[in-house]
């Protein structure tokens, strides 16, 4: 069975990019093949973070990856930092990246520009990533079309080593990304991607939010002036990515929506998308608070760690053979 591996960042927020780029698919990936979903909780501090408020998000997320359908009997799920394999490996691959080709991601131009001082680890947070995901031998990740480039690069680094070490070091790795959700772009400026940070809240719809707020956001969502409904990214950005929205829950094609719809502008378009939503995160909200509440998310959590780290370790102990490390 192919390994799957992948994990989102505990910072709040959790919305409908992140469940259409990435969660939807771990759901649907766990019927055949061997999941293993992680929190990750290392990657969080690249940027400050309040401890309460981290350890709060960690358990959030949780509770969402289990709402959604992602089933303990079938899936790891556990929280990064209690895998020290991880910060390993990530030094060992750090040793083996070059500081051009981290500069040069898109993620961290965007996050350090203008700014005086970047925190080092906004620049190895890619490396990181690698690491996570070479540290369990992994076949496919599941991820929205933002992480291609971190994909791109843990494959680099993969090839780079097994090159120098052999070609039994790291399994080299594809992403999975979805046709229609892997590039939810927020609600008000559908130039930019739907993103946890935004300040307008409206820009995004939170996995929990209120049927009200789901109509509100959707209702007042940015689109364009000339009235013609159809697919057009370039010149119809907002219009395209409701429709995007609309294809991506509801699983029918942009076409089939088009050609089966009767409507008269704009606004029924975004009514209709306001029911398709509020149906879809119904269930995720029904199930959340109990879980959340519930004790066994802590045991969830820890025998997930237990079992995510005897496949880390069967790999570190490898990889430190194959460089030297140790006695
Ligand atoms: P993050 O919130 O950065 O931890 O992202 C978690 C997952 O959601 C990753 O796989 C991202 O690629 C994916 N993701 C984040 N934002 C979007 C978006 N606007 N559209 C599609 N996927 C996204
Ligand atoms: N970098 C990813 C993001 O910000 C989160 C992430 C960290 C990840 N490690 C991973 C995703 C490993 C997939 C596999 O969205």
């Amino acid at each position: 069975m192919k390994r799957v591996f992948s994990g989102v960042q505990p910072t709040g927020n959790i919305h409908l990019g992140n469940y259409l780029g990435a969660l939807k698919q771990f759901v649907e990936l766990q019927e055949d093949h061997e999941c293993i979903y992680c929190i990750v909780d290392e990657h969080a501090i690249t940027v400050p973070q309040d401890p309460k408020e981290l350890r709060k998000h960690i358990l959030d997320v949780a509770a969402l990856y289990l709402s959604i359908g992602v089933d303990p009997k079938k899936s790891t799920v556990f929280v990064q930092s209690q895998v020290s394999g991880h910060a390993e490996l990530g030094w060992i691959l750090c040793c083996n990246s070059y500081t051009g080709e981290l500069s040069r991601m898109t993620q961290f131009k965007a996050k350090s520009g203008g700014k005086e001082s970047v925190g080092t680890g906004l620049m190895t947070y890619p490396v990181l990533m690698a690491a996570d995901i070479l540290l369990y031998d992994t076949d496919v990740v599941p991820v929205g079309q933002d992480q291609k480039q971190h994909i791109e690069l843990t494959r680099d680094l993969a090839i780079r080593i097994n090159n120098k070490y052999g070609e039994d070091t790291f399994v080299v790795p594809d992403g999975r990304f979805m046709k229609s959700g892997a590039r939810i772009m927020s609600l008000d400026d559908p130039t930019s991607k739907m993103s946890k940070s935004a300040e307008n809240i409206h820009s995004r719809i939170s996995l929990l939010d209120e049927d009200s707020k789901i109509k509100k956001s959707i209702m007042r969502a940015t689109t364009d002036s000339d009235g013609e409904i159809r697919f057009d990214i370039e010149n119809k950005p907002g219009v395209s990515n409701l429709l995007n929205i609309y294809s991506a829950l509801s699983g029918k094609t942009v076409e089939e929506i088009l050609a089966a719809q009767n409507w008269r502008g704009y606004g029924d378009l975004k009514k209709e998308l306001v029911a398709v939503t509020q149906e879809a995160l119904a269930p995720i909200k029904a199930n959340y608070n109990e879980i959340r509440e519930s004790e066994e998310l802590i045991k969830i959590l820890n025998e997930g760690a237990e079992r995510a780290n005897v496949i880390a370790e069967k790999t570190m102990k490898r990889v430190r053979d194959k460089f030297g490390l140790g006695l």
